[in-house]
C-alpha cells in the first residue's frame, strides 16, 4: 500500500518528520548502557529471534493468527538512550524502523488518528519494519488519565484501534515511554516486556564521553580528563552528546589557524554548565513538581471543569432556594388574604 497521504506530505517537509522510516545505522555498539539494561534488551531480543522460529519456521503462526505481534515498552528519562536502541534492535533483526512521533501525529492528524494509526500498522507490515511510537506517553497512560471530555473519546478511540491492531500484527513494536507514565491496563496486557533505562552511572558516563567523540579525527587538548566530567556531572547521554557539540563550537570559534585548534577541559565543562542551566530552565517551566508537562496540562482543566460544575451546583441550589423562599410568601399572603 502507498504511504497515506498525510503521512508522505508531512514527511517531506516537516524539520524532524512526525513519521519516518529509518534505515537503522546506529547499533549496540553505540550505546553504553547499565549492565541490567543491557539484559533486558538482549531478552527482548532473544524473544523476537525465538518468536520468528516458532510461528515462522515451526509454522504456529499459520495455526494461530492472532496474538503475534511482540510489544516492548522502554521507559526512561529523556536521553538515555531508548531511541538508538530502537534502531539497534531494528538494526540487529535486519529491519527497517517505522518510526512514529506520537505526540506529534495526534495533534497533526486531529479527527484522523483512529484511521491512521491503523494505516501506520499497514505500513509497517508491508516494509516488514519494526514499529516505534516514540514519546507515546500519551497513548499508554490515555484512559486512566481521561476526564470524559468529547475530545476525549477520539482518544480512547485511538486506543482501541491500537489495541486492536496490535492485536494483529505479527511483527515487533516498541514503544518509548517516560518512567512516570501509569499504563492503561488493556495496554499493559499487550506488552511483553518494560525494558528500564536508568541514567547512567559514573563509569557509564565516562564511556558515553568517549563514544561521543572521533576517536582519530576529534582534536583533544592535553588537559581533558572525561573521568573528571563524569564525576563531576550526573548527566544523561543525551546532555552529553549536546555538550560534546556545544564544546567543539566553542572550541572552533576561539581565534587561531585551525590546525592549532583543541578541544579543552574547559570547553567540555563551560559547555555541560551550559547544559544543566538549560535544561533546569526547561523543567522549571514545563513541570509542575515532579508531574508530567502532560498532567501539569489535563490537571487545570480537570479543576475548571469540577469548580464550573461547583459553581452551576451552588447557583441552581440559590435560585431553588430564593424560589422557595418566593413561593412560601405567596402561600402566606394568600392565607392572610383567605383569612381576611
Ligand atoms: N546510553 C547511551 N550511550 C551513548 N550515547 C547515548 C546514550 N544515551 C543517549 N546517548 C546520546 O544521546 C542522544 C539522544 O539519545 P536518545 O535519543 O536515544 O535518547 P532517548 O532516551 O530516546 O531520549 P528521549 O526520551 O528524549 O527521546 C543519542 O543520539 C546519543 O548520541
Ligand atoms: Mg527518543
Amino acid at each position: 500500500m502507498p504511504t497515506p497521504p498525510m503521512l508522505s506530505f508531512f514527511g517531506r517537509f516537516r524539520a524532524r518528520p512526525a513519521v519516518e522510516t529509518i534505515t537503522p545505522v546506529r547499533s549496540f555498539a553505540d550505546v553504553i548502557l547499565p549492565v541490567a539494561t543491557r539484559q533486558m534488551l538482549d531478552g527482548a531480543l532473544a524473544q523476537v529471534r525465538n518468536h520468528a522460529l516458532i510461528f515462522g519456521r515451526w509454522g504456529l503462526g499459520e495455526r494461530h493468527s492472532t496474538g503475534l505481534g511482540l510489544a516492548f515498552n522502554f521507559a526512561g528519562p529523556p536521553g538515555t538512550g531508548k531511541t538508538i536502541c530502537a534502531e539497534a534492535i531494528a538494526g540487529a533483526l535486519g529491519k527497517k524502523l517505522l518510526s512514529v512521533n506520537y505526540a506529534e501525529v495526534e495533534s497533526m492528524w486531529a479527527g484522523e488518528t483512529p484511521k491512521n494509526v491503523a494505516a501506520l500498522f499497514r505500513n509497517a507490515a508491508e516494509q516488514d519494519a519494526v514499529l516505534f511510537f516514540d514519546e507515546a506517553d500519551a497513548i499508554a497512560a490515555r484512559r486512566s488519565v481521561g476526564v470524559g471530555l468529547p475530545m476525549q473519546r477520539e482518544s480512547n478511540t485511538t486506543v482501541n484501534v491500537l489495541l486492536r491492531e496490535l492485536e494483529g500484527f505479527n511483527g515487533v513494536v516498541i514503544f518509548a515511554t517516560n518512567l512516570a507514565v501509569n499504563f492503561d491496563p488493556a495496554f499493559e496486557r499487550r506488552i511483553r516486556t518494560h525494558v528500564r533505562f536508568e541514567m547512567p552511572g559514573v563509569d557509564e558516563r565516562e564511556r558515553i564521553w568517549t563514544v561521543q567523540i572521533h576517536p582519530q579525527y576529534t582534536p583533544l587538548a592535553e588537559d581533558v580528563d572525561f573521568r573528571a566530567l563524569a564525576e563531576r556531572f550526573p548527566a544523561s547521554g543525551g546532555d552529553i552528546k549536546n555538550a560534546v557539540l556545544k564544546a567543539a563550537v566553542a572550541a572552533a570559534a576561539e581565534p587561531g589557524p585551525d590546525q592549532a585548534k583543541r578541544i579543552h577541559q574547559r570547553h567540555f565543562s563551560g559547555a555541560m554548565e551550559e547544559v544543566v542551566a538549560a535544561k533546569s530552565v526547561m523543567q522549571q517551566s514545563l513541570f509542575s513538581g515532579d508531574e508530567p508537562a502532560q498532567a501539569a496540562a489535563v490537571e487545570p482543566l480537570a479543576q475548571a471543569l469540577q469548580r464550573a460544575e461547583s459553581q452551576w451546583r451552588t447557583g441552581t441550589a440559590v435560585t431553588f432556594g430564593l424560589a422557595a423562599i418566593a413561593l412560601a410568601a405567596a402561600l402566606v399572603s394568600l392565607g392572610v388574604a383567605v383569612a381576611r
